[in-house]
């Protein structure tokens, strides 16, 4: 468990300055961050948390939606001090706030937020029964959770050639647009990804329908999936607490 956590910060720290550039510039993505502000329909005032915040390109799609505050978490320093000079440059001090904290180990106030938000994070998370129900408790009475991830189901054996070739079909959604809109070093960096989501090393992607599950047995009463028109594979969960 701790080798997988290292390796995931390493690969964060090799990624960061180039993360912008290559994930940051692929259509599916934008399209994903699109669409969980527009399903949460954030209004000015409210505090939402983002987990795994990397280096802002979600939290600034919310803070220019609304008036709104982001705290941010993230693992990765490189990642954060990326966000923290966005922040420095666009003169948001007073709307963000940065930590380094685990999504694992999540340390906030009960009820202390109206939305937490998370885009291609929780995967990286084993237990995810535990850190979701820890993201109920932090919401407010209302409060609303939203998680933009692939839709790829990469539990089971190494050996399973079926689970390779679902796996697979999945990837090539990822690789293309990849390609296509980034260049060659972001499809490269995403093929380089494809292979620690297969052999899940530090990376353990579920489907929405079982990202869904978890949320319900977390205590959310209403679930519901959105996947993006374009690319099926990508999609978000949208959880309320009531
Ligand atoms: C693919 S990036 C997504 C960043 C941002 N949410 C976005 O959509 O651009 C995943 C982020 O999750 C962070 N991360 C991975 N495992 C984490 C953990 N256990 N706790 C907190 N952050 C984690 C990484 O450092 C990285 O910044």
């Amino acid at each position: 468990m701790k080798k997988n956590k290292t390796l995931t910060r390493d690969w964060f720290r090799r990624w960061s300055k180039e993360y912008d550039q290559t994930l940051g510039k692929i259509s599916f993505h934008r399209d994903l961050l699109d669409l969980m502000v527009k399903n949460s329909n954030v209004k000015d005032g409210y505090n939402i948390l983002d987990i795994g915040c990397g280096t802002g390109l979600l939290s600034l799609k919310f803070l220019q939606k609304a008036n709104c505050f982001v705290t941010g978490v993230d693992s990765s320093g490189e990642m954060i001090a990326i966000f923290q000079d966005k922040i420095r440059k666009l003169n948001l001090g007073d709307k963000v706030s940065l930590h380094l904290m685990d999504a694992a180990s999540l340390k906030f106030k009960k009820e202390a937020f109206d939305q937490v938000v998370s885009s291609v994070t929780l995967h990286h998370l084993k237990d995810k029964l535990s850190a979701i129900k820890t993201v109920f408790n932090i919401l407010n009475k209302n409060g609303l959770f939203i998680i933009g991830e692939i839709d790829m189901d990469t539990t089971g054996k190494f050996t399973d050639i079926r689970r390779l070739k679902r796996i697979l079909k999945v990837l090539e959604q990822e690789w293309i647009p990849a390609l296509k809109d980034a260049g060659v070093e972001a499809f490269s960096k995403m093929f380089e990804n494809g292979k620690k989501h297969i052999l899940n090393q530090g990376e353990y992607c579920i489907s929405l329908a079982q990202w869904s599950g978890i949320c319900r047995r977390a205590g959310f009463k209403s679930v519901a999936i959105k996947k993006l028109g374009r690319y099926p594979a990508f999609g978000i969960v949208i959880a309320k607490k009531s």
